[in-house]
């Protein structure tokens, strides 16, 4: 009895953990509802700015996604957005692989583009079946868009600096118009260079800001913007270009290289705009551009910095004097580096030179010993016969020690 008992037990214990198992994936594995990862978030904007909306979903198979817009106060009329629309100020990005992905991106902001934005995302393979409610095939995300009036900005006119011995203070000046209701400034700061300046952050009087360059230079040009920080609101920035010719700050005054080696000169400056670099080699007085046939020029430009790089110097052709300019719409500067290449040879010189007058002195001391003998020879036929028995005897002893 108790034995055929037995089976019956272990048949209920596997058919349990069946029924759990299949509890734990009801689906067949491989499938997975759509489900966020990222959802739009909710922005205020100024007019004229643009937002982006990030969607992510994931889910097997992959879900699809659209975005849809109703406008404030319309909660229940949606209507779905296409890429390209709204006069080309809509851009919708979507991709899709392991997960989906999707930017929405609205340019050009006007009042009208205020109001819900939501994200939706199916893998239901009864999604676009009319017959379905939407509300039960797709999964939704939404993000409250606010576009507010940008507070106008009267700002100063572009101003360019001025080379002079004793420069005159130049004064940047923002003045905000508030309109009614929403923008009422807290504080406000200037930047130069998209660099916010020391000091500068103070609560605006009378909705003015103002920046004073006492001593103004070439350096002190750039891109300065005033930015006000407003209740309620995202700041409201306004951009003042202060010009200057360029200035060349720094540069080599002469490269001394050796044939073969690479010489590298260059040139930075201040200034602004960003000036346009030429390179010029100066021959006969006149300027020519680099020529470079040969391949071995190397010209790197970054906004206020330029290098020239010479490979494998010619000895022949490139010592010389090479000038680079900086222009740009108010003005332009230039300087010069001299280039020398020594020969290989040059470090041995001096040690040349003492092989030189070593050979030479040798060479002198055997000629005069070559022309002493031929000529003694001669000479001591003559003497021989008037001569006396001294001369005779000097001579025998000198053919001796011979
Ligand atoms: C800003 O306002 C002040 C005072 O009303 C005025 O003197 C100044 O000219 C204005 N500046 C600009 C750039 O409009
Ligand atoms: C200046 O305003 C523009 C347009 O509103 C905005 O995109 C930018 O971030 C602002 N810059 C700063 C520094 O506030
Ligand atoms: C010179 O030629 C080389 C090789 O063709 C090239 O890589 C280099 O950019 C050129 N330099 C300039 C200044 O045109
Ligand atoms: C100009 O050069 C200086 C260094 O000389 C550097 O710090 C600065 O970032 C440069 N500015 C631009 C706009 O490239
Ligand atoms: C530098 O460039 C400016 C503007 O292109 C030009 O007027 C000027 O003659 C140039 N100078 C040299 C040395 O090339
Ligand atoms: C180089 O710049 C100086 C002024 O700094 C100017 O007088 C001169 O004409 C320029 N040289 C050339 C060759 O353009």
């Amino acid at each position: 009895m108790a034995r055929s008992e037995q089976p019956p037990l272990s048949a209920i214990l596997f058919l349990g953990l069946l029924l759990v198992y299949c509890g734990l994936f009801p689906a067949p594995a491989y499938a997975q509802n759509a489900g966020f990862v990222k959802s739009p978030m909710s922005e205020t904007k100024l007019t004229g700015d643009a937002f982006e909306l990030y969607c992510e979903v994931v889910g097997y198979p992959t879900p699809e996604i659209q975005w849809w817009y109703a406008e404030v106060n319309r909660a229940e009329s949606f209507k779905q957005q296409w890429d390209g629309t709204r006069k080309r100020r809509v851009t919708i990005n979507t991709a899709y692989g392991a997960n989906g992905v999707s930017v929405l991106r609205i340019t050009r902001l006007t009042l009208e583009d205020s109001g819900t934005y939501e994200c939706r995302a199916s893998n239901d393979p009864r999604r676009n079946d009319l017959r379905q409610n939407p509300a039960m095939t797709w999964i939704r995300a939404q993000a409250t868009v606010s576009v507010l009036q940008k507070p106008k900005i009267t700002a100063t006119e572009e101003i360019t600096i001025k080379k002079e011995t004793s420069p005159t203070p130049i004064f940047l000046q923002c003045n905000l118009t508030t309109t009614p209701n929403h923008v009422e400034p807290d504080s406000g700061f200037w930047t130069k260079n998209g660099l916010e300046l020391q000091d500068t952050r103070k609560t605006p009087s009378d909705n003015i800001l103002e920046l004073k360059i006492a001593k103004p230079k070439a350096d002190d040009s750039g891109e300065y913007m005033c930015v006000f920080i407003l209740k309620n609101s995202p700041p409201a920035n306004a951009t003042i270009e202060v010009k200057a010719v360029p200035e060349i700050s720094g540069h080599k005054k002469s490269e001394n290289k050796n044939e073969g080696q690479e010489a590298v000169m260059y040139c930075k400056c201040v200034g602004y705009p960003p000036p346009d670099w030429m390179w010029y080699k100066i021959i006969d007085g006149g300027l020519m551009e680099i020529n470079n046939a040969t391949g071995r020029f190397f010209i790197t430009n970054k906004d206020n910095y330029t290098e020239l790089k010479i490979i494998n110097l010619d000895i022949n052709n490139d010592p010389g004097t090479y000038l680079c300019n900086a222009s740009n719409t108010v003005g332009s500067d230039n300087s010069t580096t001299i280039l020398r290449v020594r020969s290989n040879l040059a470090p041995l010189w001096p040690f040349l030179g003492i092989v030189a007058e070593i050979v030479i002195l040798a060479v002198v001391i055997v000629v005069y010993e070559k022309r002493k003998r031929p000529d003694e020879v001669p000479d001591a036929g003559p003497m021989k016969s008037n001569s006396t028995n001294n001369h005779k005897d000097k001579n025998l002893r000198q053919r001796n020690t011979n």
